[in-house]
């Protein structure tokens, strides 16, 4: 593990939910683990009136209330990190009070946790005070805009601020250990690079499938959708993982390099693609664990009439020599079957049949899960036991849990807060990145828009549409809970 230097870190949007049930747990967690220097600061900025005492009560409440586990004396210990300044973001003398109590002569990080329409305001009234200086990072939450005109605005007035190499977009997939195993799957082992093209592979499979609704966060959603919560950022950055040529270093440049080349690979959407190759849902009443559960329309803070989506599915095309013709089917949602993330390779079926096999459309299968469990299985056929040549399909299982259980997994938060304190941009988002997500997505929004599309209507505690179904079966595929 890397040296973390000494830091005073500016958290506005303090008292707000991630900073409370993500952030400061996080924070505690790198403390209790000895991953924070004794003399670095964590101040929190709001607009609720709290003494420095009152605001570590109130982070203390808000850790229990997520269940995160808390040692009252490292607690105590921690607290004497945080503090609290009440801040408006318009209003200058607060940004002047700020850098009156913090150090500059050391690494200074600004986490923007609000509205994104306050990040303009913030940025300015920070240079306005100087604090935009050499030492300074600036740590951007998504949503980073609402389509590509507005994520490049935000771009281009952060930029007449601070430096690309000193802003850190956080996409909290990239934090994860299992996705950053994935990179360790594919570039640490020869086993599979081989493999990993069009000539064997038929067509992958990436799915994040969300359990719950949208809880207490119809206000945020309903203006934003499956769409641009998820596929926009998470996704698409796992397709780049997967997809990617091996980079030659982990340095971000080299790794950001290519996965921005796959992102400028991917086949442009249009008109009649969206209308043939998208599908988007909407979950309504249906039954969960054998409980009733409200259908998105129903949720607090949601509009009757809403027409937001809270699953979509797709067929990516990737047009290079490593992937031309191969689909990419990505797909997620909200209230579905079950949490899962997970990457399915299907591989290509054998050339000639010698053996005598009794289910249907068998193929080599490599199912790389993230989460809930992290596991990697690798389908295959062996020979039934006993007098005769039969195949059945069998699998490798490997359970990281199981394989490394002395070691901790660090949080996604905690791994990303970790990496903006030592100043290592790899797991962050660049701005061209960002904007060819943006850009590749655009035509889903404007067909959308232009043609009145509404998601159809999917049962909560399914996998989604029958047409999400249906866009793999055209293609002789299946989703790979339907082959079970
Ligand atoms: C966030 C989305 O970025 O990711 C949420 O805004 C979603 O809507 C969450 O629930 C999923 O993250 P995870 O880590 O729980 O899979």
């Amino acid at each position: 593990m890397s040296k973390t230097h000494n830091f005073e870190l500016v958290i506005f949007g303090g008292t707000g939910d991630l900073v409370t049930r993500k952030l400061i747990p996080s924070l505690y967690s790198a403390h209790f683990h000895g991953n924070l220097p004794a003399n670095s600061r964590i101040i929190a900025l709001g607009r609720k009136s709290l003494t420095k005492e009152e605001y570590c009560q109130y982070a203390l409440d808000k850790a229990k209330l997520a269940k995160v586990e808390i040692d009252t004396r490292q607690w105590e210990k921690f607290a004497k990190l945080l503090d609290y300044q009440i801040l408006e973001a318009g209003n200058l003398p607060d940004f002047e009070a700020l850098k009156s109590n913090i150090n500059t002569d050391i690494n200074n990080i600004f986490y923007l946790s609000t509205a994104p329409n306050l990040f303009k305001t913030i940025c300015e009234n920070l240079a306005k005070v100087g604090l935009n200086h050499g030492k300074s990072r600036l740590v951007l939450e998504k949503p980073l805009g609402h389509d590509l005109k507005t994520a490049k605005d935000i771009n281009d007035f952060v930029a007449t601020y601070f430096k690309e190499d000193q802003i850190f977009r956080i996409d909290h997939y990239l934090g994860k250990e299992s996705v950053q195993n994935l990179m360790a799957i594919r570039f640490g082992n020869t086993l599979f690079e081989a493999l990993w093209r069009r000539q064997w592979i038929s067509s992958i499979q990436i799915t994040i499938a969300e359990n719950l609704g949208v809880g207490t966060r119809g206000d945020f959603y309903n203006e934003t959708g499956a769409l641009r919560d998820m596929l926009q950022n998470h996704l698409l950055q796992l397709l780049c993982i997967v997809a990617m040529e091996p980079p030659f270093a982990l340095d971000a440049d080299t790794v950001r390099n290519e996965k921005l080349k796959v992102l400028q690979s991917l086949k442009p959407l249009h008109e009649d693609s969206v209308l043939n190759d998208v599908v988007s849902g909407q979950y309504k009443s249906g039954i969960d664990n054998g409980e009733p559960v409200r259908g998105y329309v129903e949720e607090d803070n949601v509009p009757e009439s809403s027409t937001t989506e809270t699953f979509v599915s797709l067929k990516a095309e990737i047009q290079n020599w490593r992937w031309a013709g191969v689909p990419f089917y990505l797909r997620t949602g909200k209230r579905l079957s079950h949490q899962v993330a997970e990457i399915v390779v299907q591989f290509k079926d054998i050339p000639c049949k010698i053996f005598p096999f009794s289910a249907n459309n068998f193929a080599n299968r490599l199912i790389i899960r993230l989460q809930p469990e992290e596991t990697v299985q690798l389908y295959f056929l062996a020979k039934r036991p006993g007098d005769t040549n039969e195949l059945q399909p069998v699998y490798l299982d490997l359970d990281f849990n199981k394989m490394f259980t002395n070691e901790r997994r660090t949080g996604g938060y905690e791994r990303l807060l970790l990496d903006v304190i030592r100043g290592k941009l790899t797991l962050f988002v660049r701005r061209d990145e960002q904007e060819a997500a943006w850009q590749w997505v655009e035509p889903i929004l404007t067909t959308w828009k232009k043609l009145n599309i509404t998601p159809k209507l999917y049962g909560a505690g399914t996998w989604g549409p029958a047409a999400s179904s249906a866009l793999l079966a055209r293609d002789g595929v299946s989703w790979h809970e339907e082959l079970e």
